[in-house]
């Protein structure tokens, strides 16, 4: 040290910007969304499923295993989805925030490596009690369990980088410390950002459990009903606990930070309004739903409600992070060098990519079999 403090927030490397910094970010913010629908499944489907299981067990509860079956059925292609609905925020995230991301994933260490290896033993998971939960026995039980053990670790991992990488102060003092693998556990942020995820993805479930039951209801009446019910109860259930996390995590949150969606920032205050609103209105409507005798129109009314909530919440997230490095003084790379070939390949292929995707989950919504109400998803 020559008595010069170094600024906390890393130096660019020489290597400009590939795209105008607003359609890298319009990017990140669009696929961050899909890749937050598809964890969700992920996540709050293996929960409610595990839970289904159990609850079927009773005996005389042919619509809890028909559901099982669907949310096992569906989760690898679920998590197939969640894992390249990933990589592209990944690609946008690094090239925006790279210097902050790549250093907190370099101080979490060993935490980070894990990712991998955790979502392969997922993978086989989901795919056991897939394709072999008849031979499986007592076992399915334990891997189901296990599978959402894995999933809440990988995004605790997630959650830990997410936050530390807002933390660029504290970047020198844990690398000197010499730890090869370190989880921001004391950052008063992590568990309240943690647990609003965690809960927001078992409602999200939940959703998606109403949603098949919307779709299904004409072919099957009953179990239809069934599902559009029984997944708004989980909905406004969970979202009713997660609205106190929502305000612990405000709470939580650096001075500076939360006071920036305290008027300064019109669009800060105007996204978490609308946030806040649109969760609570989605969450009475799924309360209602629960309770109808015909919830079709409440649950399609409920999913648009959520569409709005999670548009507001991603920009809510995204202006935590901005509120959280402008008081580290971070600037973007201001050097932009535009390859327009390759932003035009990504976004027809993305185009495309979507498309196929949506072709494969009609597809595999429409496989039900009308005479055996237990069709195979
Ligand atoms: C089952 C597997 C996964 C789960 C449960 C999961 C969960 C999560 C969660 C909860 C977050 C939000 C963390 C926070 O902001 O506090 C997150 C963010 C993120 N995930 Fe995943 N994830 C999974 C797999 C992946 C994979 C395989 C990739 C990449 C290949 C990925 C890429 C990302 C990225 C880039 C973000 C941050 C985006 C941003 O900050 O704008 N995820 N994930």
């Amino acid at each position: 040290m020559n008595g010069f403090p170094l600024p906390p927030v890393p130096v660019p490397g020489p290597v400009p910007q590939p795209a105008p910094a607003w359609i890298l970010w319009g990017l990140l913010v669009f696929t961050f969304m899909l890749h937050l629908l598809a964890m969700n499944f992920v996540v709050g489907g293996s929960v409610i499923g595990a839970v289904t299981a159990r609850l079927g067990r009773r005996g005389g509860r042919p619509h809890h295993a028909a559901l099982v079956h669907w949310l096992t059925q569906a989760m690898p292609i679920a998590l197939a989805a969640t894992i390249t609905f990933g990589v592209a925020p990944l690609l946008f995230l690094q090239v925006l925030y790279g210097r902050l991301f790549f250093t907190s994933s370099v101080l979490l260490g060993w935490f980070w490596f894990a990712v991998v290896p955790l979502v392969m033993v997922a993978y086989y998971g989901t795919y056991l009690l897939a394709f072999k939960s008849a031979s499986l026995g007592r076992w399915g039980g334990w891997i189901r369990w296990l599978t959402i053990l894995i999933f809440v670790t990988i995004s605790f991992i997630f959650a830990n980088n997410m936050s530390l990488m807002l933390r660029p102060d504290l970047f020198r003092a844990i690398y000197a410390s010499g730890s090869t693998s370190h989880a921001n556990l004391s950052d008063p942020t992590l568990w309240p950002r943690y647990l609003h995820f965690t809960l927001a993805a078992v409602a999200i479930g939940g959703m998606w459990v109403s949603g098949y039951g919307l779709v299904c209801r004409r072919r099957r009446p009953e179990f239809g009903q069934w599902a559009m019910r029984y997944g708004a109860h989980w909905f406004s259930g969970v979202t009713a606990l997660n609205l106190f996390m929502g305000f612990w995590f405000l709470f939580s949150l650096p001075r500076e930070t939360m006071a920036r969606f305290m008027g300064p920032v019109p669009v800060a205050t105007a996204v978490l309004g609308l946030g806040i609103f649109a969760g609570m209105a989605t969450m009475t409507v799924m309360f209602l739903a629960a309770h109808a005798p015909r919830p079709a129109p409440l649950v399609s009314g409920g999913i648009g409600g959520l569409l709005v909530t999670v548009v507001c919440m991603v920009l809510v997230r995204d202006q935590v992070r901005r509120g959280a490095l402008a008081t580290m003084n971070f600037e973007p790379v201001p050097w932009v060098e535009p390859q327009w070939t390759n932003i035009s390949l990504f976004l027809v292929l993305f185009v495309a990519g979507a498309a196929a995707v949506v072709w494969m989950v009609r597809a595999l919504v429409m496989a039900g079999r009308p005479e055996t109400g237990d069709g195979p998803v």
